[in-house]
């Protein structure tokens, strides 16, 4: 184990001798040092448990000493030395911070106390200090892999979904492609209307599964080229219902987002939606913004029945009422205020993310 050292200051060679001998045979390492000058010089890097200073010397006093060892490091221990006369200064040694004061000429075992006391108090600080930047390091590194694992978590996530909604694919005539614009358009939506962080992460997550319920649609009409009848068409919305039980009873508020999507993503505004006419606010806000953002996108692209419309015909379409879409009657005006604002964003992720 390592000695303690002991910086001993004293300009009386009287004092510093005999200190120097008692602290060796007492297992101590002594620095002797005939002024505060030198003392201040071995404070750096010296590694210090506690120092001894006679309070009397020409240039640099014990007591100003004392401040300075303070202001460099407050945990080091200071003991000062003067004679007994001078009992005023005991007062003044302690109001400044000093460890413990003594009186020359003193007793070998006061001394020895004196400083096992110190050297104890410092090696208690030091225990704490490493202590706590033990627990800082353990934190820190816990925190590093919380958040490894957050992010492997959060991509594995992410991944599943997108394999999930690719076998919903397989039979849907929609593309990929859609599906990665309509995660994409609803958080640039969700932002625009200055919704929570979390709803706008989670939006990211749970737009793309509007159209899960398609699974469970026999082919004859999802894929039928001509115009349902009827009953079809009522099979058709019933793809609405199926994705909210698929994804119902979530402990996840991403998938519960998802699940509140796949059944409202068909509601208008004015209640002429399916499957249970809501109207208004009684439509989720996440369904409100999925239902414009699968308009905005069915309009750019081809349909058996029409061919796809520019980005300003179908912001004109959207918002001015042509080609059978009736804005306020459709959409909700706070979602299609966002829109407006963000059609240049909309335009972007259609132009960036085209069907391959
Ligand atoms: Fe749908
Ligand atoms: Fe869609």
């Amino acid at each position: 184990m390592m000695k303690d050292r002991i910086l001993v200051v004293d300009d009386d060679e009287a004092t510093r001798k005999p200190v120097s001998i008692l602290l060796e045979k007492k297992g101590y390492e002594a620095i002797v040092c005939a002024g505060a000058d030198e003392a201040l010089s071995k404070l750096p890097g010296g590694l210090i448990s506690a120092i001894l200073a006679d309070i009397d010397m020409p240039g640099i006093s014990g007591m100003d000493l004392l401040d300075r060892v303070n202001a460099l490091d407050p945990d080091i221990p200071v003991i000062l030395m003067t004679g007994a006369s001078k009992i005023e200064h005991a007062m003044d040694a302690f109001g400044k911070g000093a460890f413990n004061f003594i009186t020359k000429p003193f007793k070998s075992e006061n001394l020895i106390k004196a400083l096992e006391k110190a050297v104890r108090h410092r090696r208690l600080i030091e225990d704490g200090k490493n202590y706590r930047s033990m627990i800082e390091d353990t934190a820190r590194s816990r925190t590093r892999e919380l958040n490894a694992a957050l992010l492997e978590n959060r991509s594995l996530t992410g991944e599943i979904t997108r394999r999930l909604i690719t076998i919903a694919e397989f039979k849907d005539p929609e593309s990929g492609a859609h599906i990665a614009r309509m995660g994409l358009y609803a958080v640039e939506l969700a932002r625009v209307l200055g919704m929570p962080a979390s709803f706008v992460r989670e939006m990211e997550f749970a737009a793309p599964m509007h159209d899960i319920g398609k699974v469970a649609i026999p082919e004859s009409v999802l894929l039928k080229p001509g115009r349902l009848t009827p009953e079809e068409h009522d099979v058709m919305k019933s793809h609405t219902l199926i994705g909210g039980r698929l994804l119902a009873g979530s402990k996840h508020a991403g998938i519960r987002m998802a699940g509140a999507i796949a059944v409202s993503h068909h509601e208008r505004a004015d209640g002429s939606g399916y499957p249970a006419g809501l109207k208004g606010g009684d439509i989720p806000i996440e369904g409100r913004i999925v239902f414009l953002c699968d308009c905005y996108d069915a309009i750019r692209s081809a349909r058996p029945y029409k061919p796809p419309f520019s980005h300003g015909d179908a912001v004109r379409t959207m918002t001015d009422g042509s080609a059978g879409m009736v804005p306020e009657r459709h959409f909700d005006r706070a979602v299609l205020d966002a829109f407006m604002k963000a059609a240049p964003a909309f335009e972007a992720i259609f132009e960036e993310n085209r069907d391959g």
